[in-house]
């Protein structure tokens, strides 16, 4: 009998700060740290003159790729013995890997998992509520000649501490605060249903769910008056769920939208909210007992009715945040169905046998052709 290793940990320190005059006097520059972070946060963040700054934007837009790490180890060059990442998910991955004693080749770090040696200390302070990637050992590095998206998994990319402060997170635009936590609650979901899941990363899934639930509930029913409680409360269920999901692992959904996000360049949090439901759908069809019901019970208590309509009741209030659109109108053909599929099956097979049911490729093929 196979028996799996189930275990939880959390390795970073998570601290509160209720405003920027709070994370500044909870996290005091020194010389030798490195900022990294955004031209807009530079200017409300106001570091000392001693502080090396390196503002992501001047190493390149959108994911990081090992041409824009490179460019970044290059610019932070060696005098820095803590890095402070300040962003959305992709800065905070790219922090992660300026702590390492040696980040290049990236290729290698891929190839030799024992190079990942982290020689710095590490702070993350996540300004989207989504992505977790301040509480996982996660990183996701974009290959452009490949079209790949592969991610590190090291204990090593773990920061020492996160600070949690949702005035960084005044004036993100709503559609990608709504995709953002929609991410969110995918790590929460997708980690609660694995085979990997323990009480503990239950327990995170579970709050998180219902946290982004009732925020979600809020916005609709209360609009803009309710946003600033509502960003806070997603925020900390996004690193709640960042835990169970660094604990768990994510599945499916996970799998099936990274084609739409490396092919059709759909932000990942949106491009997870389009194939959400339809495999919750699917899971329900095949498995319709055991961790999935649980689920649909929490969502049917927070948004009422009856849990078998859960999915549709939660598509409800979504669908409201964040409309949700045909893949066609994203540009995908119905050529792409056997491509895509195939990408799953063979980029993303850990994630798929992460699922909460077994699915074959015709299950893959099905959920894109009724999306498309
Ligand atoms: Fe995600």
């Amino acid at each position: 009998m196979i028996v799996m290793e189930r275990a939880f940990q959390a390795k970073t320190k998570i601290m509160e700060a209720r405003d920027l005059t709070a994370l500044k006097s909870l996290l005091p520059l020194n010389p030798d740290d490195l900022l990294l972070t955004e031209e807009r946060l530079l200017e409300i963040l106001t570091p000392p003159p001693f502080v090396k700054c390196l503002p992501r934007e001047r190493l390149g837009q959108g994911p990081n790729t090992p041409q824009l790490i490179e460019a970044a180890v290059h610019e932070a060059g060696a005098g820095y013995r803590r890095v402070i990442g300040i962003g959305g998910g992709a800065t905070l991955d790219l922090a992660k890997l300026l702590t390492l004693e040696q980040a290049l080749p990236v290729a290698d770090l891929f190839s030799s998992p024992d190079k990942l040696i982290k020689a710095r200390s590490l702070v993350l302070v996540p300004t989207t509520p989504g992505t977790g990637s301040e509480v996982t050992p996660y990183c996701a590095v974009y290959f452009p000649e490949v079209g790949a998206q592969l991610i590190l998994n090291s204990s090593s990319l773990c920061a020492d501490a996160t600070f949690l402060c949702p005035e960084l997170l005044d004036g993100i635009p709503f559609n990608v605060l709504a995709a953002s936590s929609f991410d969110a609650f995918t790590h929460a979901c997708e980690s609660y249903l694995s085979a990997l899941s323990t009480p503990f990363s239950r327990l995170l899934s579970l709050q998180a769910i219902r946290m982004l639930l009732c925020a979600w509930q809020d916005i609709t029913h209360m609009g803009s008056g309710a946003l600033a409680d509502a960003i806070s409360q997603m925020q900390t269920a996004g690193t709640m769920a960042g835990i169970a999901y660094a604990n768990a692992g994510a599945a499916a959904v996970h799998a099936i939208s990274y084609p739409l996000s490396t092919r059709l360049k759909i932000k990942h949090g949106e491009a997870n909210y389009l194939v959400f439901k339809a495999v919750m759908d699917l899971y329900r069809h095949k498995a319709p007992h055991g961790a999935l019901s649980g689920l649909q019970e929490l969502i049917a208590t927070v948004l009422g009715g009856e849990p078998d309509m859960a999915f549709e009741t939660l598509d409800q209030l979504c669908q409201n945040l964040l409309p949700r659109r045909r893949l066609s109108v994203y540009g995908m053909q119905e050529g792409q169905i056997i491509e895509f599929t195939d990408m799953v099956l063979t980029r993303q097979n850990m994630l798929i046998a992460n699922g909460y049911t077994q699915l074959s490729a015709g299950d893959i093929a099905n959920i894109y052709r009724s999306l498309l």
